[in-house]
Parts: structure tokens; sequence; C-alpha cells
């Protein structure tokens, strides 16, 4: 049998910084735990419109379909902000998204131990909060049409349209039902159902779909706005949450800021089984491209490497291995390693993007 194959789509920014970290720790599976993948890479954001006039190429989404797994950096810098919005480097990551019909994508939130003390919340708050936001991801107001900027009497008009289809709903509501099951089995649903028919829908579908199926799971509603304020307020109440697109890109930066660092947050995004069982998938930190600090060997690899665990969990059933590496970036981080971003007031010196890399290979070595 082949090895399973990976497309590494490092991008711009510090993208390929945090990405070569994740190289040495796909080749230390390799050559440690006979967990050999087969490796290519393409060019994704503005890396890809500099070379080809588009941020993804026709060649490197059909590549993207054809792997196991799609492992993303980071895409944009301001040098493409004045870019025409059809090419500006984030349509090729919503691309990918839309084309593998990735529509449930998995944002933990996960606040460790040694960085506990990190967040802007109190501790007690925060230490142990193990969270997952499962977010819709291929439609609603990111995709509903009708979408533009129109001329209506003598003003121009923006338009976007938020658009779920019961099918839609459902799928999404399955996955984060059933990651729940394997949690703390409740879930709690997203929308604005007191000012959106979307959002009514949202939640009819979400109920009709655990009565059904999941009955065994408790389920909850709450409306968006206020959910965001108890995520602030109280987040170790809840387990996963499930919700649409946009309140999801909200929600999920609210609920990253609570752990302490971006530069620690991975994510999957999942679509329905290939032919071969598993999952369409693609995996990227939640970060940005940080072009402030791009090149500078100064970049946190760790999202970028949790996102590689979440492949090895999802993506090739090497749950048992996807533990490895989760616990060594613990027990990097409980021995003091820090990058920049995970300073606190009173400093220190930091390790580099690299140096962070060798420890937690060194780590990964350790547990054998
Ligand atoms: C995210 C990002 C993207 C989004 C951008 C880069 C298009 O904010 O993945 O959360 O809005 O979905
Ligand atoms: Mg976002």
């Amino acid at each position: 049998m082949s090895n399973p194959s990976i497309l590494i789509l490092a991008g711009d920014g510090i993208g390929p910084e945090v990405m070569g970290e994740v190289k040495k720790i796909i080749t230390w599976y390799g050559d440690k735990r006979d967990l050999a993948f087969d490796v290519s890479e393409d060019l994704v954001g503005g890396c890809a419109y500099d070379k080809y006039g588009t941020p993804l190429h026709d060649d490197t989404m059909a590549k993207a379909q054809d792997v196991d797994a799609v492992l993303l950096g980071a895409v944009g810098g301001p040098q493409y902000d004045n870019l025409d919005f059809s090419v500006k480097p984030e349509r090729g990551l919503l691309r990918l998204r839309k084309e593998m019909d990735l529509f449930s994508n998995l944002r933990p939130a996960q606040c460790f131990d040694a960085l506990a003390d990190f967040s802007s919340l109190k501790k007690d708050v925060v230490a142990g909060l193990d969270i997952m936001i499962v977010r819709e991801l291929t439609s609603g107001i990111y995709f509903g049409e009708p979408r533009g900027i129109i001329e209506e009497g003598n003003e121009r008009v923006g338009i976007n349209t938020q658009r779920y289809t019961e099918s839609e709903i459902a799928r999404v509501a399955r996955s984060a039902f059933e990651l729940a099951r394997k949690r703390g089995n409740k879930v709690c649903s997203m929308e604005k159902a007191n000012v959106m028919e979307s959002g009514i829908l949202w939640r009819q579908v979400v109920t009709e779909v655990h009565d059904a199926e999941y009955p065994d799971v408790e389920l909850s509603h709450m409306y968006a706005d206020a959910g965001a304020m108890q995520l602030c307020r109280w987040p170790k109440q809840f387990d996963v949450i499930v919700t649409d697109n946009l309140f999801g890109d909200l929600l999920s930066d609210a609920a990253a800021m609570l752990t302490g660092s971006l530069g620690m947050l991975p994510s999957a995004s999942l679509g329905a089984p290939m032919a071969n069982g598993r999952p369409k998938a693609l995996y990227e930190p939640v970060h940005g491209s940080a072009p402030d600090i791009a090149g500078q060997g100064k970049a946190n690899p760790i999202a970028c490497i949790l996102s590689f665990a979440m492949a090895l969990r999802y993506s090739f059933d090497q749950g048992a291995e996807a533990d490895r590496l989760e616990q060594a970036v613990e027990k990097v981080l409980a021995d003091g390693v820090r990058t920049a971003d995970l300073l606190g007031p009173e400093g220190g010196v930091p390790v580099s993007t690299s140096e962070m890399g060798d420890k937690i290979i060194a780590a990964l070595d350790a547990s054998l």
C-alpha cells in the first residue's frame, strides 16, 4: 500500500517558517514511528498570485482534491491589500474550503496549564478550559447569493446574503453531535433566531437531528451575542459549540483569546468521506500570516504543529500518535520554553521558531 499523501501549502508571511517545523515533525514520524507520508508542496495565497496571477492555481486545486490531507500555513500580507477582491490571497483559501466542501471546521480552544496566566481573563476562569467550536464553513453569508456592490438610485449598495439549506445545517449538526459523544457529550448551538429566519431554521433543524439521532447528547441553544458574553464570563460551561460560518468566525477568535495566545490554536476543516474512507480534510493554524514578524524566526510554530496532530487524529486514525505530539508540546511549555509571543510581562529569553520545533522533537524522542 502506498503511503498516505499530504499536500503542504505553506502560503505567505510566517506560513513557510511555521510549516518548516511541521516538516521536521513529519520526517520524525517517518523515521521513528514508521509512519511515512508522501509529501508534496505547492503555493496558495499571495505567493501564488505573484507567480500565477491567481491565489490558487487550478492545478493546485486539483492536487488538493486528490490527497489524503492538505496542510496550510497562512495567507495574506499588506502588499496584497489593494488587489482586486477576486484575486485576494484569502480567495484561495475560500476556494479550497468551498470546492473541497469542507463544511465542518473544528476549532478547539484549550488552555495549557503552563499558559493559564496569559489569558486576559482570571486564571480560575480559563485553567483547564477545553472547548470545541464547530463552525459551518462552506455556506452562509460567506458564499450566499446575491452578493456584490450595486448602484441603486444615486448611491451604492453592498449586498451579502445569509442562506442555509436544511441539509447544510443537518450535516454540520451531526458532526458536532458525533464529536460531543467523544468528549463531554454536550452541544450548545448558537444563532440569532430572534432576528434571522436562517437562525429559526438553524435551531429547528439542529433540534430535529438531535431528537431523531442523538437524544443521548445534551443540547442547548443560545443567541450568538449571548454566547459571546457567556464565553467571556464562564467558558467552562461549554463542551462543543456549533454555529454558522460568520458567527463561528467571530466566536472562535474570542475563544482563542481566552487561551492566551492565538499562536497556539490549530484547526481542522473536514468534509465528506472519500473513497478510502478518510474525510476530505484541510488543517491550518487559526492565526494569520503575521507579516510584521515574517522571516525573522520569531513565529510560534505550535498552532501549525498542533494542526498536524489533528491530521494524525482525524485523517490518519493515529489518535495515540496525536496524543504523543500534543503531550510533547505540553511538556515543552511546562519546561518554560517560550517563543516571543509567549513571554509574559516578566520577560525572559525567547526561543526561535526552529528552536521551538527542535525542543518539541526532543520531547518526542524522550517519549519513546
Ligand atoms: C478564518 C479567517 C478567514 C475567515 C479569512 C482569512 C478568510 O478569518 O479562517 O477565521 O474569515 O474565515
Ligand atoms: Mg477568522
